[in-house]
């Protein structure tokens, strides 16, 4: 190789197992090939930029060189390995600054979007993943062979802490019927004026103990902890905890890649349950995006229990029923193969433990036979709006959901289990299926 000419695009180099592989979707500005533009990605994302330096030397070249292993113009999409060498390992924001950093921003782009990234095994080992993992949120939740079941207190913001409470303890308790496992804060209810956090945790926490005495089952309070100051948010998990809460809702977009590990790393002992707001500034096309499975991978990575993920094309949020499953696997499974479709190159986990995913955002009693038929069971069906919109309140609602819930994993018809089932029966008359 002459460095003085670094040529990246080398389509015979088949990629060592320790390399980092990036799949890139790109459409190059008019008058740019799909050969320059992809071995300008390579370069900007590595070792070079925009012209031949003097301070290359053989060495960097040698070593540290990323390879473009393919280009598919038809479907506009570039595959670049990368040594190893090229990243400090255990870190995800300099690992990410590399290769979903200025890349996004190059003029010699109409559009670009990561894809999807192959973490080899140096790198996830690095990271701590999931402190619980599916098995270990359904130990300590006491839900076993079927989804677990969740609502999201509505309005979002605005009930007094009092009221929150009393609304979380309706959906607990589902008025004698079957409650739900989990109720979760809202991702913007943080500590208003209206409903501070620490009020809102005492009176919540005596809300779900009535619930599960008079129940006979465990139940979940999913408090949000979210803080730009990070003293704070560890204060708050301080708090829940002495509360006996298990398990505390970070917003990970907005909190950024940083507090997310460091919170994991602080090994609470706490769930961590994932919210995504704010995902879809960076996921949704077109334009210059990273894939929400990106995402996915680098939050299992970084250690959260639980994640929002899409509801399988049955919510108010964008994604269909493929999009989300790819994510789902990502979560799920030790071992994915890659997706041609999709356009994903799968990945080894390497015994990371797995994350829940959570169905959420538009959903109601008639989507879960086909959201858990999508998503299988080891998943969140959560709904806010479809659980506080039952004409006979949240309680019913709560029942509602069990009820559809119970349907589902019995393979039965939702109408004619609502036949025996009122608070069913009515939400089917209200929203359907
Ligand atoms: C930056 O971080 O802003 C870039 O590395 C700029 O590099 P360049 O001047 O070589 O394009
Ligand atoms: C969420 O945070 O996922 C949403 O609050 C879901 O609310 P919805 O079920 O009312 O859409
Ligand atoms: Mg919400």
């Amino acid at each position: 190789m002459q460095y003085e000419q670094i040529n990246y695009y080398d389509p015979d180099y088949k990629p060592a197992e320790s390399d980092v592989v990036c799949l890139y979707k790109y459409t190059p500005k008019q008058g740019v090939s799909y050969e320059e533009a992809a071995e300008q990605l390579a370069a900007e994302s590595s070792i070079g930029t925009w012209t031949k330096i003097s301070t290359m030397n053989e060495k960097i070249a040698h070593q540290l060189k990323p390879h473009v292993i393919s280009i598919d113009k038809e479907r506009e999409l570039a595959t670049i390995a990368y040594p190893i060498g090229l990243f400090e390992v255990s870190n995800m924001s300099g690992i990410l600054s590399s290769i979903c950093g200025n890349i996004l921003g190059m003029k010699i782009l109409e559009s670009l979007r990561v894809c999807d990234i192959r973490f080899p095994k140096d790198i996830i080992e690095k990271f701590p993943g999931p402190a619980h993992g599916i098995e270990g949120v359904r130990a300590i939740a006491d839900v076993h062979d079927r989804p677990f079941t969740g609502t999201i207190i509505k309005p979002k913001v605005g009930l007094t802490s009092e009221q929150h409470a009393k609304v979380g303890y309706q959906a607990w308790s589902g008025n004698e019927g079957e409650g739900l496992d989990i109720v979760k804060d809202d991702e913007n209810l943080t500590s208003q004026s209206f409903n501070d956090f620490d009020t809102r945790i005492k009176l919540t926490f005596k809300m779900r103990d009535k619930a599960e005495q008079e129940t006979g089952h465990k139940k979940i309070y999913l408090a949000n902890i979210t803080h730009s100051h990070f003293d704070e948010m560890m204060r708050r998990s301080d708090v829940v905890k002495k509360h006996g809460g298990e398990v505390c809702m970070l917003d990970v977009v907005t909190l950024g890649f940083s507090a997310v590990e460091t919170y994991r790393r602080k090994n609470t002992g706490q769930i961590i349950h994932a919210h995504r707001a704010m995902h879809g500034a960076i996921t949704r096309q077109p334009g210059f995006t990273i894939s929400m499975l990106v995402l996915a991978k680098v939050y299992r990575m970084l250690g959260v229990d639980l994640l929002h993920t899409g509801t399988a094309g049955a919510g108010k949020m964008e994604g269909g029923e493929k999009e989300t499953m790819v994510i789902v696997e990502a979560l799920e499974k030790d071992s994915v193969e890659p997706n041609k479709e999709m356009e994903t190159l799968g990945q080894e986990w390497y015994g990371m433990k797995p994350v829940v995913a959570v169905a959420s955002g538009g959903l109601y009693p008639g989507k879960i036979p086909h959201v858990v038929k999508a998503m299988g069971k080891d998943i969140v069906c959560q709904m806010g709006g479809g659980c506080h919109g039952h004409p006979g309140g949240t309680a019913m609602g709560a029942q509602a959901i069990m009820q559809a819930v119970h349907a589902a994993m019995s393979d039965t018809p939702l109408k004619e289990y609502a036949q025996s089932h009122k608070a069913l029966q009515e939400a089917l008359d209200t929203w359907g299926t």
